[in-house]
């Protein structure tokens, strides 16, 4: 007999999904259960994710025999968990799904972003969106979280201070994000082909990213939010440079009392100023595994522009390490229960 929660993750041959796997089998209160793949079925997890060979023996199973657990992780592509929502809640009483389904609380957001009717409507409002930084209370109390986009994570984390205050309120902000190719997951396509990915500095989405819906309904939509992203020769990682034209100038004081008075308390966000050093702003190189946002800024002198910049490691932060850390609030545990690692320099 065990007192540990038992979970399982779908999608579990995903990047997401091997993430989920490496933290939920080092968590001090967790016992995983199974882990689903279509691809797999029958293999050992290390065949998916060679990291975490030696760390367990569990082997893949398909998803259509999934058992009763306590706690489902689900970690396929967007669409799969809507369609098959009443399946999974079926199967566990608590759900965390880090895809996009389940993000916008309004109906017609989601068909605008998404371009098509969502396919499970009633479902949208059970759902926390799974940020404990802004969601902390609600999310104690929820059985249903989503997961959080990546890019929106480490954009929201870089706004909310100044949302908070009012500053944004009438202004503008753009957005600019740099990130690594471990946002398309595990599955190659054209543009992940070595010869064309490596070295690439490429526009991804300059305009119309459906994040910025995520961002809006997280901070506030009292301003305009443009987003841009990039790709770049990382694996893990985003970095936002948020360009933010606010309603009022502020100085390096004002933004210091502003972000400590917000993050003083928050166990995984580090404020990262520094006057000197290679290291004295954000830098994705130094978060991989961690479940960290590095967040700093800087005022332009003489303008109502101030640069926030903001870093995380989007398969952490930005996915499996937020959907553990909710699930940590779920259930009452310390919210840094298996989510410890400091990373790695040099690196
Ligand atoms: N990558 C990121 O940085 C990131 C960040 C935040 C959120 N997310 C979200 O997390 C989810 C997983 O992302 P990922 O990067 O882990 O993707 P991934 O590496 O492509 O993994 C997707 C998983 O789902 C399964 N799968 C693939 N196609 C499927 C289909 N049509 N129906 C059902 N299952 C399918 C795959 O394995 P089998 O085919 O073997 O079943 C695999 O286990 C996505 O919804 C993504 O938007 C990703």
């Amino acid at each position: 007999m065990t007192d540990k929660l038992n979970v399982s993750i779908v999608g579990g041959s995903g990047y997401v999904g091997g993430e989920l796997l490496r933290l939920l089998l080092f968590h001090p209160h967790v016992t995983v259960q199974q882990i689903t793949s279509v691809s797999q079925v029958g293999k050992f997890a290390h065949t998916a994710h060679p990291n975490l060979r030696s760390a367990t023996d569990i082997q893949f199973t398909h998803p259509d025999t999934l058992t009763e657990c306590d706690l489902l992780f689900l970690a396929q592509p967007h669409g799969y968990s809507a369609k098959n929502i009443d399946h999974f809640a079926g199967l566990a009483g608590r759900i965390i799904d880090t895809s996009a389904d389940f993000r916008l609380n309004d109906v017609e957001t989601y068909a605008r972003w998404y371009g098509e009717p969502h396919p499970a409507p009633d479902w949208l409002a059970k759902f926390v969106y799974g940020l404990p930084e802004r969601y902390r209370a609600e999310l104690s109390t929820a059985n249903y979280v989503s997961g959080v986009g990546c890019n929106a994570t480490v954009t929201n984390l870089a706004l909310t201070p100044l949302a908070e205050a009012g500053l944004l309120a009438g202004g503008t902000v753009i957005a600019d994000i740099k990130v690594g190719s471990s946002e398309g997951g595990a599955r190659p396509n054209e543009g992940s082909h070595h010869p064309e990915r490596s070295g690439a500095v490429r526009s991804f989405k300059p305009t119309g990213h459906r994040h910025q819906a995520e961002v809006q309904q997280t901070v506030g939509d009292d301003f305009d939010l443009y987003m841009s992203v990039t790709s770049i020769e990382l694996i893990r990682g985003a970095l936002v440079t948020a360009h933010c034209l606010l309603n009022q100038p502020v100085t390096e004081k004002d933004l210091w009392k502003l972000y400590r008075k917000t993050y003083k308390s928050e166990p995984f966000i580090r404020l990262v100023k520094q006057k000197t050093g290679i290291f004295r702003y954000p830098d994705p190189k130094l978060l991989p595994g961690t479940n960290y946002c590095d967040v700093g800024f800087e005022v332009e002198e003489g303008a109502n522009r101030v640069v926030i910049i903001a870093a995380i490691d989007n398969l952490m932060k930005g996915a499996a390490g937020s959907a553990v850390q909710a699930m940590n609030v779920m259930m009452g545990w310390e919210e840094t229960a298996g989510l410890d690692f400091p990373g790695l320099h040099p690196i």
